[in-house]
């Protein structure tokens, strides 16, 4: 058992080695490769030549700038003795080249015969991997070689050509590809077709003729060699050689080069290739591997149109959350009844520009207004941001917009429509292009009121809160009076606004909350002593703007910035009266086009108004009609007015320092200490 096995073993050995190389002495040598199929002894392969699984010898694949070798291991011994003359030889080899671009080649391949199987001084880029540039033509290389050339270097013909090459690679003779058919007429081949092609070398050592014959695969042999030249190979060749084939691909361009069999005989014709057991030619399919691409290129668009598709609807949703966030309002259900005064966030947002800082018309102590354009509209608008952080007497104060917002009069500022968010509170009103007065009265020279402007703008101002008290439906105390509130139209008309806010601001409606609302300045000591609004504490801070527009000087003037003493508009309108010089407390900015009478005459109806007790302050009703003319004002001494504490002695009250500022800054919530 054992020993048939091991016979059948040796059996299998004897083929193998049969089907390889039959005598492998290097006296006498012939071998056949009728594909190269493992197991594989006697082929070296070198660079990136390799052995396919197939069968086939691939001398390049497609790296660039590379050679590749593979060479018979055994030396062949080409002369019987060293002074002997080179024996005859032959050898027959089916090739392919298999270019990635259709019909261009590089570097091309070669049969050699070199005294080593390596070839340390090849450039693995150039010369087929051959020699390199320096030392091509050496008399001591001892190569020869049948090149198969797709390049066109400057020694050439063409790309397409065969060549006898003895050290070095400007041949000895070239011929395009093709053969001699029968009828001896000439058969072009293209080398980078892909197409499998035999070739024949034949050496007679007696005539020293060299034949390189070739033709495509399965033609017979040419009778007509495509090369034949004499020169005698016994100065060239050693006693011992190398044979095989080597190769080199370009740095753009590359090519697969083949060997699918090879035979070769020292003394005698090479064997027989038996063409039908040659591995076919491995292609590379490029077009299956450009398919590949397409389809791996394909899954990837897929791919991102899905994930696309999954996100985008996120995204969106993201985008509209943000846009809702961005301009979300808050409606409760109480509001619907207002809902023709309510107007969108957005719009208001569009109309500002997003409030942006250069559209802002003022801070105040309720907040910024911003001007605006509607977008559908056109109309100009004036938007008020009050924040609004506790939401106490809001429902309140909304219905009472509403309301206002029916209240139609040519001296208020008309209010479009409110919005509310979570902090905030959007009071639309109509936009006033003059701006509001305190701009008039303290910024001159630059900008200044003649004095029958200054009249006409007193005059609407007290017609309107006389409607606010008397004429409306319901009483409304506006609690803010001051120049800032008076807004001047195209016309120069004086225009109240900013109605309701310190109600809302100082919380709530009850007028018995102890909290104090308005501008430092204007506030009726009485309001300050006990937090209780009433039409006399809004008569008290228009008896100030009377003095204001009359003298042009702020409420509080700051006398002293050093010690920080603050003089108040109405004590020193008093005292020019005491001194009987009434008339001098006027703005100086006004020249004599004014009625003395009639400036003295506000003058005086300011301090009266402006008095310390609530129950002496006039009503609007007999201001507009002391204004209009309709009734003379009473002829009053400063004695008449003169209440014992009338100065303002808000200090001792229980404000703070920090609290009070000159001018047009508001108090809001600010609380008498103890209170609550
Ligand atoms: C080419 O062949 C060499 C040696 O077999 C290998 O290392 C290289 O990866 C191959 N290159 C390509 C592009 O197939
Ligand atoms: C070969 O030739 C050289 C001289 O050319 C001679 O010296 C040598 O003996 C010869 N060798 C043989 C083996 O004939
Ligand atoms: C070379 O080819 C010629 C025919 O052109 C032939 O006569 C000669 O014998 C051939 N030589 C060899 C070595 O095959």
């Amino acid at each position: 058992m054992r020993a048939m096995l091991l016979k059948l073993l040796n059996i299998v050995f004897f083929f193998s080695v049969l089907s390889q190389s039959l005598q492998a002495s290097p006296q006498n040598l012939e071998f056949t490769f009728n594909g190269f199929y493992p197991p594989l002894t006697d082929i070296s392969v070198q660079g990136i030549s390799s052995v396919t699984p197939k069968g086939a010898l691939k001398l390049t694949n497609i790296t660039f700038i590379e050679s590749g070798h593979a060479f018979y291991s055994k030396p062949i011994r080409f002369r019987d003795s060293p002074n002997d003359t080179v024996s005859s030889f032959s050898t027959t080899f089916v090739f392919a080249i298999h270019p990635i671009v259709q019909s261009l080649g590089a570097d091309g391949m070669a049969f050699v015969i070199a005294p080593k199987f390596s070839l340390p001084t090849a450039d693995p880029s150039q010369d087929l991997g051959l020699f390199n540039i320096i030392n091509s033509g050496n008399d001591k290389h001892h190569v020869f070689a049948v090149e198969f050339d797709t390049v066109h270097d400057p020694f050439d013909p063409d790309d397409n050509h065969v060549g006898i090459d003895i050290n070095s690679l400007k041949s000895v003779k070239t011929s395009p590809a093709g053969y001699w058919n029968e009828n001896d007429q000439f058969n072009k081949l293209t080398l980078v077709s892909g197409k499998p092609m035999q070739v024949w070398v034949d050496y007679d050592g007696r005539t020293h003729q060299i034949n390189v014959t070739m033709a495509p695969l399965r033609k017979e042999k040419p009778k007509i060699p495509l090369l034949s030249v004499v020169r005698d190979l016994s100065s060239l060749l050693l006693q011992d050689m190398f044979i095989g084939f080597s190769s080199a691909t370009g740095s753009i361009i590359a090519s697969e080069h083949f060997v699918l069999g090879w035979s070769f005989r020292v003394k005698g014709e090479a064997p027989l290739l038996a063409i039908w057991k040659l591995p076919k030619v491995e292609k590379t399919d490029w077009m299956a591997w450009f398919t590949h691409l397409l389809a791996a290129l394909l899954i990837f668009g897929i791919f991102c149109t899905i994930l696309l598709l999954v996100c985008s609807p996120i995204c969106l949703v993201r985008c509209i959350l943000r846009r809702r966030r961005k301009y979300a309002e808050v409606i409760e259900d109480w509001e619907t009844e207002f809902a023709k005064n309510r107007m969108k966030f957005k719009d208001l947002y569009y109309a500002t520009k997003g409030f942006k800082d250069n559209g802002l018309l003022g801070r105040g102590g309720f907040g910024s207004v911003y001007k605006g354009v509607m977008p559908k509209t056109q109309k100009e608008i004036a938007v008020k941001k009050v924040s609004n952080k506790s939401q106490q007497g809001l429902k309140e104060f909304v219905s009472e917009i509403a309301s206002i917002g029916r209240m139609s009069h040519r001296n208020l500022v008309p209010l479009l429509g409110y919005c509310r968010r979570k902090d905030e509170l959007l009071l639309v009103y109509d936009y006033m292009p003059k701006g509001s007065l305190d701009k008039y009265l303290h910024n001159s020279p630059e900008v200044a009121l003649d004095w029958n402007q200054r009249i006409k703008i007193i005059k609407g101002v007290a017609s309107a809160l006389f409607f606010l008290h008397e004429e409306w439906e319901q009483v409304v105390i506006h609690r803010d009076i001051k120049s800032s509130n008076v807004l001047l139209d195209a016309e120069y008309n004086g225009r109240l606004g900013d109605f309701g806010l310190a109600r809302l601001c100082g919380h709530g409606t009850d007028p018995e909350t102890t909290n104090v609302a308005g501008t430092w300045g204007y506030l009726a000591p009485d309001h300050v002593r006990t937090g209780r609004a009433t039409t006399a504490t809004d008569v008290f801070a228009f008896g100030v703007l009377l003095l204001e527009v009359a003298c042009g000087r702020l409420p509080i003037e700051v006398q002293d910035s050093v010690s920080g003493e603050r003089v108040f508009l109405v004590d020193w309108v008093f005292q020019f009266w005491i001194d009987g010089n009434i008339l001098g407390a006027k703005d100086p900015n006004l020249w004599y086009d004014y009625e003395v009478g009639e400036i003295e005459m506000v003058l005086k109806l300011g301090l009266l108004c402006s008095q310390s007790e609530p129950e002496n302050i006039p009503t609007m009703r007999q201001v507009l009609h002391y204004l209009r003319g309709d009734v003379t004002l009473p002829n009053l001494s400063p004695s008449d007015l003169r209440g014992s504490e009338r100065l303002l002695g808000i200090p001792e009250m229980g404000f703070s320092e920090s609290s009070l500022s000159t001018g047009g800054s508001s108090i809001t919530n600010s609380q008498l200490s103890g209170g609550r």
